[in-house]
C-alpha cells in the first residue's frame, strides 16, 4: 500500500507517522510519501518520520520529495492537510475580525472565509492531478476549513472524505469518563465541520444503551469546564456541542478575550520553531510531548482507521466523517457536506440515519450551510461581492456594514493568495 500526505513537512506530521507505526497491522503501509514544497521542513521532519518507523520496527519506506506529481503517483490514498500561507496568514485571519467586533478564528466566521478563499483553489488543482495519475485514489481531507473544502472535492467529484479530530477526541475523553474503552463508546454525532453536537453517547454500537444523561449528570462540571461555558447551559442543553459552539454562544465573550491574548497562530508558530528544532536532533525517535499541546490529538488514529475502512477488505466500519448529506438531515440540501457517523468501506462513506434534529441546532446548521455553499461560490469564482454575500450570511456577521468592513479586509490581507483579486 502506497500513502502520500501532501504537507507532509508540517509539524503535525510526526503524530501520524506514529499512529501509522503503531497501528500497522490495521494499516500497512509499504510506501509513505511526504510531499511539501518547503525542502527545509521536510528534511527535518522526514529524517524524524524515518526514525519513527525504525524504532518501532515498521519496514515501510519513507520517501520525501517537493514534486506533487511524482509524489502522488500510483499513491492508493493522498492525504491533504495543508496550510496556504503558513501561521502567517492564520494570523491574519485571526487579527483582522476583531477589528470589527467579530470572532478571530481560522475555520470560523470571516478568518475561516478568507482560508477557503486561499484554500480552495490549490487543493482542487491538487486533486486534479491526483486523479489524472490514479483515478481509484482515495483523498482524505484534513485541510480546513474540512466542510468547505470536502464540498468543492465532491462537487469536483473527487473521490473524497473530510476528516476531523474533534469527534474522536470526544470519544476517547467519555471513555475515559465512563471507565470502558473508546471503542465500545460509539457518539451519535450530528452537524457541520466544527458545527457538532454529541445528541447520545451509545454503548456497543449505534443501538447501544444512551449513557448521555448519566455522563452529564457524573461529569457535567469537567466537560462544561472543557468547552469553556457554564455548566446550567450544558444542562440546558443536554447534549454536547462541539468547543467551537464557542464562538456562537459565548461569541461576545470569545472576542473579548481574544482582544487581551496573543493570537493561537502566534503560540503555534513559536511551537512549530521548538518543535522543528527537537526534529533536528537525530537522536530523538519519537514524537515530542509538546506536540500534544496542539489541537490535533488522535487525528492520526483517526487518520488511519480511515485509510484503513476505505482501502481494505475488512467491510465497513463506523466513522465520523465528513460526507454527502443525500437527505440524511433533510432539512439541508443533498449536496450539503454534513460531518455525522457512516459506514465506510471500500465504496467510501454512508451516512447513518440521524434520528429527528432539535430546531435549536437545525436552524444554525441549516444557516451556516448556505454560508457554507456561498463561501464556496466566492472561492471558486471569486468577485467582491461574493464574499460580501457569503460574509453576509454567516450567523456571526449578519449586518452590511460588518460584512463590508470585513470584505474589505478580508481582500487587503489575502491580494497575494487570491487570482482574482
Ligand atoms: C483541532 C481541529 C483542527 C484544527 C486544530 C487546530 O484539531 O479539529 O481542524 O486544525 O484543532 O489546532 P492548533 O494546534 O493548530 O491550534
Ligand atoms: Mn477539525
Amino acid at each position: 500500500m502506497k500513502l502520500t500526505v501532501v504537507g507532509g513537512g508540517s509539524t503535525y506530521t510526526p503524530e501520524l507517522v506514529d499512529g501509522f507505526a503503531r497501528l500497522r497491522d490495521t494499516l500497512p503501509i509499504e510506501e509513505l510519501v511526504l510531499v511539501d514544497p518547503a525542502a527545509d521542513r521536510l528534511e527535518l521532519v522526514g529524517g524524524l518520520a524515518r526514525r519513527i518507523f525504525a524504532r518501532q520496527g515498521h519496514p515501510g519506506r519513507i520517501v520525501t520529495t517537493g514534486d506533487l506529481d511524482a509524489g502522488v503517483e500510483g499513491a492508493d490514498a493522498v492525504l491533504l492537510q495543508l496550510r496556504i500561507g503558513g501561521q502567517a496568514a492564520r494570523e491574519q485571519d485571526e487579527t483582522w475580525p476583531l477589528e470589527c467586533g467579530c470572532v478571530g478564528q481560522e475555520t470560523t466566521g470571516a478568518g475561516g472565509l478568507a482560508k477557503a478563499l486561499r484554500t480552495v483553489p490549490v487543493v482542487l488543482d491538487i486533486a486534479e492531478r491526483v486523479r489524472r495519475t490514479n483515478p481509484d485514489a482515495w483523498i482524505i481531507d484534513f485541510t480546513n476549513p474540512v466542510g468547505i473544502v470536502t464540498r468543492a472535492l465532491l462537487k469536483a467529484g473527487h473521490k473524497a472524505v473530510g476528516l476531523c479530530n474533534v469527534a474522536i477526541g470526544l470519544q476517547r475523553k467519555f471513555a475515559e469518563r465512563l471507565g470502558v474503552t473508546p471503542a465500545e463508546v460509539h457518539l451519535n454525532h450530528v452537524g457541520l465541520n466544527h458545527l457538532t453536537w454529541e445528541t447520545g453517547v451509545r454503548l456497543g454500537g449505534p443501538s447501544g444503551e444512551d449513557v448521555l444523561p448519566k455522563l452529564l449528570a457524573d461529569h457535567g462540571e469537567t466537560i462544561a469546564a472543557d468547552l469553556r461555558l457554564p455548566r446550567p447551559v450544558l444542562d440546558r442543553l443536554g447534549v454536547v456541542p462541539s468547543y467551537y459552539l464557542r464562538y456562537y454562544y459565548a461569541h461576545d465573550e470569545v472576542v473579548r478575550e481574544l482582544g487581551t491574548k496573543p493570537s493561537r497562530a502566534a503560540e503555534v508558530a513559536a511551537m512549530e520553531r521548538q518543535l522543528l528544532e527537537m526534529y533536528a536532533d537525530p537522536a530523538l525517535d519519537e514524537k515530542p510531548a509538546l506536540l500534544a499541546r496542539r489541537g490535533g490529538a488522535f487525528y492520526s488514529e483517526a487518520a488511519v482507521d480511515l485509510a484503513a475502512s476505505l482501502l481494505g477488505d475488512g467491510g465497513s466500519t463506523y466513522q465520523v466523517v465528513n460526507t454527502l448529506n443525500h437527505g440524511t438531515l433533510p432539512f439541508l440540501p443533498a449536496d450539503a457536506v454534513i460531518e455525522v457517523q457512516a459506514a465506510v468501506g471500500r465504496q467510501g462513506a454512508a451516512p447513518l440515519p440521524v434520528e429527528a434534529v432539535d430546531p435549536l441546532y437545525a436552524g444554525l446548521m441549516a444557516n451556516v450551510t448556505a454560508y457554507e455553499d456561498l463561501a464556496l461560490d466566492a472561492a471558486l469564482r471569486g468577485g467582491r461581492d461574493r464574499v460580501f454575500r457569503a460574509l453576509l450570511s454567516h450567523p456571526l456577521i449578519g449586518q452590511y456594514e460588518y460584512a463590508e468592513a470585513l470584505t474589505d479586509r478580508l481582500i487587503a490581507h489575502n491580494r497575494e493568495h487570491l487570482a482574482w483579486a
